[in-house]
């Protein structure tokens, strides 16, 4: 091959490189990952931050501008935040009587957008029946509101994560504000192999004790990989050999649009569900929602040996929230201060990051590549091998949407996401996805749960 041919197809790799990099990050009305997820339900805040006839809102979701309220029945609504007269931000509204009236002259609407009342025309000129403001379907569960923005005259069915289904008191439901694109959030959840640095970097197998989850991962902080498609999206099992000819694995989930499954805990009822909701293309909401055993025993709150907890591993503080568009779920530890890192505890190898929590030492990292980093300017190795199927994948499924009108997965099939991650050891020569069907079966064991209400989980 000649030089210039040889030139030409490097020029065409890093274009579709930067091509499929812009296309998977951008989240706005019209792009290609947007219009993917605008199949989807999206969660978007805690329902414990709307009171009936309180404040409206501020809600930023796929780069959309939006108002949400409580009416005074208690139902939410989500609006354009442009009244749909001249514009006025229905955030300076007055939320009263099943309905959110604007300042400016007066026109009310209520949470589905239908106009209700115009008073500052003479009745006779009265056109309210033919205004509308811009609205999405909403619903509620598992203590957050749920945000349909497709244009589907029926919206599908909600996602049939586990979580979903664990009684409300037996949930943890947090939020986090994340100053990043979402994608490089989510990519650092499927990257295990950073867990035995970023976070246990100063921390020794004989510093846990027998049996801990995280144990294996600190013995050995170079595991080889397998990774997989499924109906879900994909999945990676990370594995370690163990003695007496066994294998030690930890399987974990990107199921689509947003969402991960994270291994650390054993599968036995370890029920969790993370969303990376892109608010616009540099600020994303990190959802958890844990039950079961992961509400209790996540790594942040177990114990060394020794008695003591995980250095760097204290509790997340937040500023208040405030009205403004990106005024939720902020971190006191931010960009702005440099997550508070300590550099002494850095040196003296106290806490590997120097960063004082689990959470924001991802935050940290992801953060600090900018708001959304070129990867065409990334070396990927080996264990990148499911951060390179997950985009793969994504980049597919909104590829088919756009080119044939292909519904992605889990709109239409939601119980595709009834599966569990976790870890377990295996007979070394076992096939780590059959020896674990049943074991990533999601309502197994939880207690309410069922396989009849979570249905089968699919072949993968
Ligand atoms: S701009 Fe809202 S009523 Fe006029
Ligand atoms: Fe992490």
């Amino acid at each position: 091959m000649s030089k210039a041919a040889s030139n030409t197809s490097t020029s065409k790799v890093s274009t579709s490189k930067a091509t499929d990099g812009f296309d998977l990050t951008r989240v706005g009305p019209g792009t290609v990952m947007g219009e993917m997820m605008r199949q989807y339900w999206i969660p978007a805040a805690a329902s414990s931050e709307l009171k009936p006839d309180g404040d409206p809102m501020r809600l930023m979701l796929l780069g959309e501008a939006l108002i949400a309220f409580r009416d005074s029945s208690g139902r939410v609504g989500v609006l354009d935040h442009r009244c749909p007269h001249r514009c006025a931000s229905l955030f300076l509204g007055r939320n009263e009587h099943d309905g959110i009236r604007c300042v400016y002259h007066g026109w009310k609407f209520d949470v589905d957008g239908k106009c209700l009342e115009m008073p500052n025309v003479p009745p006779p000129q009265d056109f309210k029946e033919k205004v509308r403001a811009k609205s999405y379907r909403v619903r509620e569960q598992a203590g957050l509101i749920w945000v349909y923005m497709g244009s589907r005259a029926e919206a599908p069915p909600l996602p049939m994560h586990e979580a979903l289904f664990v009684p409300e008191q037996d949930l943890t439901v947090t939020l986090l504000q994340r100053e990043a694109n979402w994608l490089q959030g989510l990519e650092g959840d499927i990257d295990t192999s950073h867990f035995g640095f970023l976070h246990a970097g100063h921390i020794n197998a004989d510093d846990f004790e027998e049996g801990h989850p995280a144990r294996h991962t600190v013995a050995n902080r170079a595991p080889e990989y397998k990774v997989g498609d499924t109906e879900w999206g994909t999945m990676y099992g990370a594995y370690r050999p163990e003695a007496g000819g066994k294998m030690h694995w930890r399987m974990a989930h990107f199921s689509l649009p947003f969402w991960t499954q994270t291994p650390n805990a054993d599968f036995a009822d370890h029920v969790v569900a993370k969303a990376w909701v892109p608010m616009d293309d540099e600020h994303t909401m990190l959802i958890s929602i844990y039950g079961g055993r992961a509400k209790g025993a996540t790594y942040s709150s177990s114990k060394l040996k020794s008695g003591g907890g995980i250095p760097g591993a204290d509790k997340l503080d937040y500023l208040p929230n405030t009205t403004d568009w990106f005024g939720r779920w902020r971190s006191v530890q931010n960009i702005r201060n440099d997550w508070e890192i300590d550099r002494a505890a850095q040196r003296e190898n106290r806490i590997y990051s120097g960063i004082r929590n689990i959470v924001i030492q991802d935050q940290a990292v992801t953060e600090s590549m900018g708001p959304i980093y070129d990867r065409t300017n990334e070396r990927l190795g080996s264990s990148d091998a499911m951060v390179i199927r997950t985009r793969k994948r994504l980049i597919d499924a909104a590829k088919a949407l756009r080119d044939t009108g292909k519904v992605p997965p889990g709109v239409d099939d939601p119980s595709v996401y009834a599966v569990r991650s976790g870890g377990a050891i295996l007979p070394r020569d076992a096939d780590w996805i059959e020896a674990t069907r049943e074991l990533r079966r999601a309502g197994v064991t939880h207690p309410g749960l069922s396989r009849d209400v979570l249905g089968g989980m699919p072949a993968v």
